[in-house]
């Protein structure tokens, strides 16, 4: 039985771990492409935009709907983000264009190319660890430890914090089961930012070629960006960069291990790194939405959103849209075209999108090279959130080639 969406809050975490998720957005698809999530508790209503077609045109039209007042269910429906107009993603107009284009600099491929060298550098040493062991959590054994890396790397965080930046991150974006509180979260992101404003505060006095050094110091319309600024898109960079590609990695050995047809095409090399890295993204897409508030009426798929209006577009539906995607629930890693919104669209389009695509890829390589066979040895654990998709834990055995 596929859930009735007009039952259903999917403001709430608990709702992604109860239904059919691939059902539900089937149905939603179908029926309700443009759906309306009546209010709920102390939350006010929101769009829930399902097709891929309609997704895109909301993440194009930054006129009609903004950035600046929160770009995920949480912030939105509190009805503002404490970051507005001083983090990249919850910006718009031209702040938005001339930070991106200050945060660009740091993140050009020939800068990124001798940093995607260490992350495979770094991946086959951890699977190399973990093969040797036979048996371990991918999820915290692997994954864990990659993009936090790169992007301490890029940021020049010292070695010895990342692990409690980790932990911070997961507290922040998703929280690991209903009993971690909201208050957790809170302290979680308080502590983020106090760690970024201590060592913005010493690449101010003592810069060095790191991304942060380049936003504490950098120059914005001629005046250098105010302290607050630096902090908040320190903290988006850690949070964007760790999270999400961690999920993907995890997903791709599920994936792999489910889907041996699949496994054998990577391995034979039927298949390209590119293209399995792209089915790959598509597949577990771990930012399932982004959103916006309409600052003017709009339509959107037939329907009219009033100003003030929340919207949500749900990526982890639009990637499986059968009007773009053949087959759209065969895990296909020669899959072409591909045109996933695993990265966002338009303006506010990923910026880290080469290193996600640098994780996975590795991972996927890394596999390939070292492992023979996939096993997964016991129930991989699920976050619970409404945001990101993905696995707190993962045990499998991986056998070497
Ligand atoms: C934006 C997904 C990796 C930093 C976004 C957006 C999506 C996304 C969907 C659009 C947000 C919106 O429209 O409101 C992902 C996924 C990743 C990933 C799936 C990995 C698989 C990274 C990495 C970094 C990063 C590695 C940093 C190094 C950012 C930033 C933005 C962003 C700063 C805001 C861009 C803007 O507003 O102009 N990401 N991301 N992300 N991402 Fe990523």
């Amino acid at each position: 039985m596929i859930a009735d969406p007009a039952t259903l809050d999917l403001a709430d975490p608990q709702t992604f771990l109860d239904v059919d998720l691939p059902g539900l957005w089937r149905r939603l698809r179908a029926e309700s492409p443009v759906h309306w999530n009546e209010p709920r508790g102390d939350n006010p209503g929101f769009w829930v935009v399902t097709r891929h077609a309609d997704c895109v045109a909301a993440y194009k039209d930054n006129k009609n709907l903004t950035s600046e007042r929160g770009n995920v269910l949480t912030t939105l429906l509190q009805g503002h983000d404490s970051a507005s107009g001083k983090m990249l993603a919850v910006s718009d107009g031209e702040h938005h264009r001339a930070v991106r284009n200050l945060m660009l600099k740091s993140f050009s491929p020939r800068f990124l190319e001798s940093v995607a060298e260490q992350v495979k550098a770094r991946t086959r040493a951890l699977l190399a660890e973990v093969i040797e062991r036979g048996s371990c959590d991918f999820a915290t054994d692997v994954a864990d430890h990659i993009p936090i890396n790169t992007i301490g790397d890029l940021m020049d965080v010292p070695a010895a914090d990342r692990p409690k930046l980790v932990d911070w991150n997961n507290r922040t974006l998703s929280r690991i089961s209903s009993e971690d509180s909201q208050m957790d979260e809170w302290l979680a992101r308080n502590e983020i930012l106090l760690y970024f404003t201590e060592l913005a505060d010493q690449r101010r006095r003592n810069p060095g070629d790191d991304v942060l050094s380049a936003l504490a110091n950098g120059l914005v319309d001629g005046r250098p960006l105010p302290e607050d600024e630096v902090v908040f898109n320190s903290y988006s960079l850690i949070l964007g960069a760790d999270e999400s590609s961690r999920m993907s990695s995890i997903g791709a050995i599920l994936a792999l291990a489910e889907n041996t047809g699949q496994w054998r095409a990577l391995k034979n090399g039927d298949v390209s790194i590119a293209s399995a890295t792209e089915e790959v993204l598509r597949w577990t897409t771990p930012a399932m939405h982004f959103g916006r508030r309409a600052v003017a009426d709009v339509e959107l798929g037939g329907q009219l959103i009033r100003d003030g209006d929340v919207v949500t577009m749900w990526n982890s539906s639009a990637n499986f849209d059968e009007d773009v995607f053949d087959d759209p629930a065969r895990f296909d890693l020669g899959r072409t075209p591909n045109r996933h919104i695993a990265f966002g669209f338009g303006p506010h389009f990923c910026l880290g999108a080469y290193l996600g695509r640098a994780h996975v890829s590795s991972v996927l390589e890394g596999l390939r090279d070292l492992v023979s066979e996939i096993h997964v040895e016991g129930p991989p654990t699920r976050l619970y959130s409404n945001f990101v998709y993905g696995y707190s834990s993962l045990p499998v055995r991986l056998s070497p080639a």
